[in-house]
């Protein structure tokens, strides 16, 4: 009698008739690089339950406010890569990055020139620039979904605010340009309460991301981004905990002191200005 070959990968891959052809390649891919994992470190039966019950706290601690899985996906380093395969851009244009936890939908529309911040803490700010295709041209009626955390780098839904703080949407006119009042943004760290918090320590990593400001720009036209604009002092932007930094993000914020802002008002602390152009690449406008 010749001995049956058991190969349990095999068996798997062979098991499957996919709904359709994608998910064959992905599900087959999934289960040969699963079990090449578990080979390659032995994986012990104490481990698997380890990883089931991670897995199982991070479901039980998700609300309609916290998503541990997209973080789980970011400190991995999961979502920015996906970002990476999916949005080759042209190097002239704005970059993408992470979309991050504290996205929500709805922001209020906006005039042009709104102060965000309306008496959020943190020190006040001034962005402006044009939106503009590659060739320099403006970019009427393009839309900004602007949201950042506060000056302690605290986002309103983890304040347990129902009012949206920091948050705003504004439409370009036929120049192009964009213009806003509202805070510099802070450093904060990632949700540590979790079983995610409790990974990156066990990895030895900090949990933090460097000052950013986070938008979806989207227009008529042209491709949507999701990017953050990210301050060039601070710490961790070599570091940052969801590998979100692109080098053509970062931007100097000018320091001045207080007296009249770009708008015209006058402002009695000391203020920072953050001047950024975005650059659009043509073609298929995502929903957001
Ligand atoms: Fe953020």
């Amino acid at each position: 009698m010749t001995a049956r070959k058991f190969d349990i990968t095999e068996q798997v891959l062979k098991s499957m008739k996919p709904a359709n052809a994608r998910f064959g390649v992905v599900m087959s891919a999934l289960v040969r690089h699963l079990h090449d994992f578990v080979r390659e470190v032995e994986l012990e039966e104490a481990e698997l339950m380890a990883a089931i019950e991670f897995l199982t706290k991070a479901g039980q601690i998700c609300t309609a406010k916290r998503q541990e899985f997209v973080l789980l996906s970011d400190t991995l380093g999961v979502s920015i890569l996906v970002d990476a395969i999916n949005n080759r851009l042209p190097e002239s244009a704005t970059q993408q990055t992470v979309l991050g936890p504290y996205y929500w939908k709805g922001a209020p529309e906006l005039p042009m020139g709104s102060d965000l911040a309306r008496g959020v803490i943190g020190e006040p700010c001034f962005y402006s620039g044009t939106m503009l295709t590659l060739d320099d041209g403006p970019i009427e009626g393009a839309v900004l979904d602007i949201w950042s955390g506060d000056g302690e780098g605290n986002y309103d839904m983890q304040l347990g605010s129902d009012e949206m703080r920091a948050r705003g949407r504004l439409a370009t006119g036929p120049d192009g340009k964009y213009w806003f009042r509202s805070i510099k943004p802070f450093y904060y760290p990632v949700p540590t309460d979790g079983p995610v918090g409790s990974m990156l320590a066990a990895m030895g990593r900090h949990p933090n991301r460097p000052r950013h400001i986070h938008f979806i720009v989207s227009a008529s036209g042209y491709k949507s981004i999701v990017t953050h604009l990210f301050p060039s002092d601070g710490p961790y932007l070599d570091s940052d905990v969801v590998f979100g930094v692109k080098q053509g993000l970062i931007v100097d914020f000018k320091r001045h002191e207080p007296g009249m802002a770009p708008t015209g008002e006058q402002v009695d602390v000391p203020f920072w200005t953050c001047e950024y152009d975005f650059r659009l690449v043509r073609g298929e406008q995502r929903a957001a």
